[in-house]
């Protein structure tokens, strides 16, 4: 049996420090690219500590290569690990680093972890992963924090719930419908960002641009049974008796009324999983 990543870790020769979570969500994520050819960026070198893990872990066939802003890191340069020095949030790093070495198939974010670090490495980096890649980000916690934060609107986690209106986005106009709420983001990454997972301090986006198509109807050609569809019956719980009234009225305005009543009734119900 293979090594396991959180034992790699364990007797790193150089000085590295990770949260325990972090290692199921490693095994989860990235134990199919061990032994490919992969190339994977690490953002934040610090000590070393890392960097060499990740060689040992994907094997000889993978390119490594770590970011940092501190020019010390260049010393863990050697076979097989490439060392880049540069500045996460400055925009102009990412257009020189992508001119250098190309697109690329994983980047983790272990790197400044501030608002601006987190979201410029997003946007700077989505359209640079290969399909079937991702961008897994550490650390986001910091979006919790004074110390890492612009303003709290604007943190981290806020632009990775904004990127899940992005995603369902690509839902067809249908769904919205003329009243709709679909706002379509003047900046948007729905054209790469397949899917977004949350876990505690890590947000994962996963690229796949063959996958984020607008969404339509796949309709087979099975015998239709003409069943009624229920769906709204089941929400008129909470009106039982309003409703009663209204069906033995029988007009057909009165429908309009009844779903206003509906959604009150369910309104006062929901408001208490928001707080
Ligand atoms: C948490 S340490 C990295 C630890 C390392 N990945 C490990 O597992 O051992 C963070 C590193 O990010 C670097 N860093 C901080 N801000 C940065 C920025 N804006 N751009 C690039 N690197 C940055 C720091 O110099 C530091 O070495």
């Amino acid at each position: 049996m293979e090594i396991s990543i959180k034992e790699l870790f364990a007797k790193s020769k150089n000085y590295s420090s990770k949260w325990k979570k972090y290692f199921d969500v490693y095994d989860e994520n990235l134990n199919h690219y061990r032994g490919k050819n992969i190339t994977f960026v690490e953002i934040g070198i610090f000590n070393g500590g890392s960097l060499k893990v990740w060689k040992e872990f994907f094997g000889p066939e993978s390119r490594i290569i770590g970011i940092d802003i501190n020019e010390e890191c260049r010393k863990f340069e050697e076979k097989g690990i490439e060392v880049h020095i540069g500045n996460q949030s400055d925009p102009a790093f990412w257009d020189t680093f992508f001119d250098k070495v190309g697109n690329v198939d994983v980047i983790l974010d272990d790197g400044g972890h501030t608002n601006l670090d987190q979201i410029m490495t997003t946007v700077k980096c989505v359209n640079r992963i290969n399909d079937g890649g991702m961008l897994i980000v550490e650390d986001t916690h910091t979006s919790y924090m004074r110390l890492y934060n612009s303003k709290n609107s604007f943190s981290f986690v806020n632009f990775a719930k904004k990127i899940i209106d992005d995603i369902n986005y690509t839902a067809h106009e249908s769904v919205f419908g003329k009243k709709g709420n679909k706002h379509n983001f003047n900046f948007s990454l729905n054209k790469y960002i397949y899917s977004t997972h949350f876990y505690e301090s890590i947000v994962i986006f996963k690229i796949d641009r063959s996958k984020t198509f607008e969404n339509t109807m796949f309709n087979n050609s099975g015998l239709n049974h003409n069943i009624q569809d229920l769906t709204w019956v089941g929400n008129e719980l909470n009106i039982t008796g309003i409703k009663k009234l209204i069906n033995n009225l029988r007009f057909f305005r009165l429908r309009r009324l009844k779903r206003f009543f509906v959604k009150k009734a369910n309104n006062k119900i929901l408001k208490r999983f928001f707080l």
